[in-house]
């Protein structure tokens, strides 16, 4: 198995090029199942998680050929996937493929809402949390389909009486949700009537998804706020589409020179997806610079203060930032108390980062963290995606070697990782085998 090791201690400083966002790219590729015609994606960027997907959607029939690609490291690789459904001959997503990504689940809205009937193996738990899919159901279930379990799959199909097309209604989720509120979206613009979201997820992710169904012929308003309406139409076709830039590639960036007090422009970043955490990287002392290109991160010079956090839907501060931003606050000056209100066990690197000298405490859902001159490094263990990257921001900070096992987590979300500290400076390379 992969490793990655880290030698810390150098201020990063030159140039990232942010690729395409992984959530905004893995439900795009699935709205590609509400069309016979090409849906041509592009920036999509090159990550394990968007090859699951792939096979999970050549497996239900779709045709796929993918043009563009390794772009050099001062280039964002943007490559162009075109998808074309005209085909299905599976329905089913089976737990071989689904058990690996729990955001295959998003093929539920598009196989039923355009073929009447799909089967889709239940996502099962997780390491950052049990992760139930229970309100996706509950929204197809007021679009009019009926949902059974069993032998660990989700099986839905249209109810007998609403003649093989799915009917708008209301969905109110009780908590938001963003893969329920893609999969309600998605199936909401094949459905007769109109169909009405209440407290919808309102990331950027979304809005990108809507504004890609919108070219491809669905009809939706609200968007960009928790109320979205969508006025079911017949039938979708395909169109072109460019993956909005990562939020969370870039807020990670961002971390990576503010732990190691660098500079660092990142080209293409999106800020005004990111307003709550470069707030926060303001209020503890990091200057955030909007340049013609996307956004400098200066932290040279800079004394980084603790400070208190919560994660929260969007437009509040991301979970998937919140590993990231705890490694910083380890180096800070003084305390911070980081909540985490979104999943129930998604302090899985606390542990990691207390190997390298952090100081931590977990009481209940809060982190108190008490920050330290300098971490030192250690050999540690990846648990997730984002808990991964939080220890390789943690190495490059650290005193002395770091190695990160179990990386396969990190290349499901970051593209040439690797490649693009080291641009900057950082002292790290992969060990392969
Ligand atoms: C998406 C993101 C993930 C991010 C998360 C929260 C993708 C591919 N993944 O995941 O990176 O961390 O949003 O911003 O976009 N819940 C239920 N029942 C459900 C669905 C969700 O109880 O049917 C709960 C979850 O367990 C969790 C919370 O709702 O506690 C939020 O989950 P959700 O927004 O659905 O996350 P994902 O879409 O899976």
């Amino acid at each position: 198995m992969d490793r990655i090791r880290i030698v810390g201690g150098t201020p990063l400083r030159g140039t990232i090029p942010i690729g395409g966002a992984k959530n905004a790219a893995l439900p795009l590729m699935a709205a590609a199942l509400l069309t016979e015609e090409t849906l041509r994606l592009t920036n999509l960027p090159h990550l394990a998680d968007i090859t699951t997907m792939a096979h999970l959607l050549a497996q239900h029939g779709t045709s796929m050929h993918l043009n563009g690609g390794e772009g050099g490291v001062g280039s964002a690789s943007g490559r162009v996937l075109e998808l074309q459904a005209a085909d299905i001959t599976s329905l089913t997503a089976p737990y071989d493929l689904v058990r690996k990504m729990r955001a295959s689940v998003l093929v539920l809205g598009p196989l039923l809402a355009r073929f009447g009937a799909c089967r889709v193996s239940l996502p099962g738990g997780c390491s950052i949390g049990t992760r139930p899919v229970d309100l996706h159901l509950k929204a197809m279930e007021a679009l009019g389909a009926e949902i059974s379990l069993d032998e660990g799959y989700i099986n839905a199909r249209i109810r007998d009486d609403l003649n093989g097309r799915l009917r708008g209604g209301t969905i109110m989720f009780p908590a938001v949700t963003v893969g329920g509120t893609e999969n309600a979206l998605m199936a909401a613009c094949l459905a007769e009537g109109e169909t009405v979201i209440m407290n919808a997820a309102q990331e950027p992710e979304i809005t990108d998804l809507v504004n890609c169904l919108t070219l491809m012929g669905a009809r939706i308003s609200g968007i960009g706020s928790n109320c979205l309406r969508v006025e079911g139409v017949s039938s979708l076709h395909g169109t072109e589409y460019s993956v909005l830039p990562d939020r969370i590639e870039t807020g990670t960036y961002a971390i990576a020179a503010a732990i190691t007090r660098g500079d660092v422009e990142l080209v293409g970043a999106n800020s005004a997806a990111l307003g709550a955490v470069f707030s926060a990287l303001n209020e503890c002392g990091v200057e955030v610079i909007e340049t013609s290109r996307g956004v400098r991160i200066r932290a040279d010079g800079a004394e980084i203060r603790g400070i208190d956090l919560m994660t929260e839907p969007y437009p509040g501060f991301p979970t998937d930032m919140q590993a990231q931003f705890m490694a910083l606050m380890a180096t800070a000056n003084g305390a911070s108390m980081i909540t985490e209100t979104i999943f129930e066990n998604r302090f899985m690197h606390v542990p990691e980062l207390c190997r390298m000298g952090a100081r931590i405490n977990v009481h209940g859902a809060s982190a108190i963290v008490r920050g330290m001159p300098r971490l030192s490094g250690a050999p540690v263990m990846a648990t997730d995606l984002r808990a991964s990257v939080s220890l390789v921001l943690a190495g490059l900070a650290a005193e002395g070697e770091t190695i990160v096992n179990r990386i396969y987590h990190l290349d499901r979300g970051y593209e040439r990782l690797e490649a693009k500290l080291a641009a900057c400076g950082a002292n790290i390379e992969r060990l392969r085998g």
